[in-house]
């Protein structure tokens, strides 16, 4: 089975051929809890190469030290925990058995390097053993490839032309630039922060200063395009800096999908060319 996986910092969101998910991607130490309560649809005990705990939602509010490991790679552990997880979630959500698959991930444009790229395989293929919420699981991955975010989510929507994207996520913001299908490296980056980083909060101060970042490679009047869970509050903000901003609309099942999921419908959609 091909899955498009992007283990967010915030969210993990797949695409395959069924359809679409996403869950939360805390994650964090289990114990036994004496109020059983039912904290979101995405609550999850996990058992793992002899680690208990749990994620989701049920991470979220019951383990005293959950979280997501922000950061710009993520060649780590908790990104192979956030993959089986989901493939896991994937396959019991629309009720198919299925043992090998071949991914594709993710990887922030910055640390999208040969050295993170073989680093984030090496932790992801294999076989793999996993109980969620009482149901154990084998997963066979057998093939990974990297695709770098933001500048991939180009492969759910394709244009001609100049195409400038950016990517609005949690702990990182990427910013890509394609010319007529081809990646341009020196006009594309990933700056240290998201919607989840800056502690004011404050989303007008997020626009200006992914604005003047970028203004510094890009023009004004340049056709840029948004993407992530953050696209459709930042897109009036950005206007003021670059005119002709918009969404870049996700294709999926023929249908526009919300922008959260262009990453992983872009790479489903390079998996599939890839693998099949
Ligand atoms: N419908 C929505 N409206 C507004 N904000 C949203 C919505 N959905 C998600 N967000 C916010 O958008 C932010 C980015 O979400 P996204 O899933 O793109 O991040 P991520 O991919 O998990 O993070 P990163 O790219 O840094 O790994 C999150 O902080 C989330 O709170
Ligand atoms: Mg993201």
């Amino acid at each position: 089975m091909i899955l498009g996986i992007d283990a967010g910092n915030n969210e993990v969101k797949i695409a395959g051929k069924y359809g679409l998910i996403k869950f939360l991607s805390d994650i964090g130490e289990g114990r036994s809890i004496n109020l059983e309560q039912v904290h979101g649809e995405d609550d999850m005990v996990f058992e793992y190469e002899g680690r208990y705990g749990f994620a989701g939602s049920l991470a979220k509010y019951e383990s005293e030290f959950s979280g997501a490991i922000m950061g710009d790679s993520k060649a780590h552990e908790d990104t192979k925990l956030r993959v089986l997880l989901g493939i896991h979630r994937y396959l019991t959500l629309y009720n198919v058995e299925d043992y090998n698959f071949q991914i594709i991930v993710g990887q922030p444009i910055s640390k999208h390097t040969p050295s993170e790229k073989e680093k984030l395989k090496k932790i992801l293929q294999g076989k793999h053993i996993i109980t969620v919420n009482g149901i154990k699981k084998k997963i066979n991955i057998n093939v990974v490839n990297v695709a770098a975010e933001g500048v991939s989510s180009f492969w759910a929507n394709p244009k001609e032309g100049l195409t400038r994207i950016i990517d609005l996520g949690s702990g990182t913001t990427n910013y890509a630039t394609v010319l007529d299908g081809r990646f341009i490296d020196k006009d594309s980056g990933t700056l240290p922060y998201g919607m989840n980083t800056n502690k004011s909060n404050d989303i007008e101060a997020l626009a200006r200063g992914i604005a003047t970042e970028t203004l510094k490679k890009w023009k004004k009047e340049d056709q840029v395009y948004l993407v992530g869970g953050a696209a459709n509050l930042i897109e009036h903000l950005m206007k003021q800096f670059y005119p002709n901003v918009q969404l870049l609309d996700p294709i999926f099942n023929r249908r526009i999908q919300d922008p959260i999921y262009a990453n992983a419908i872009a790479f489903y959609n390079i998996g599939v060319n890839v693998y099949e």
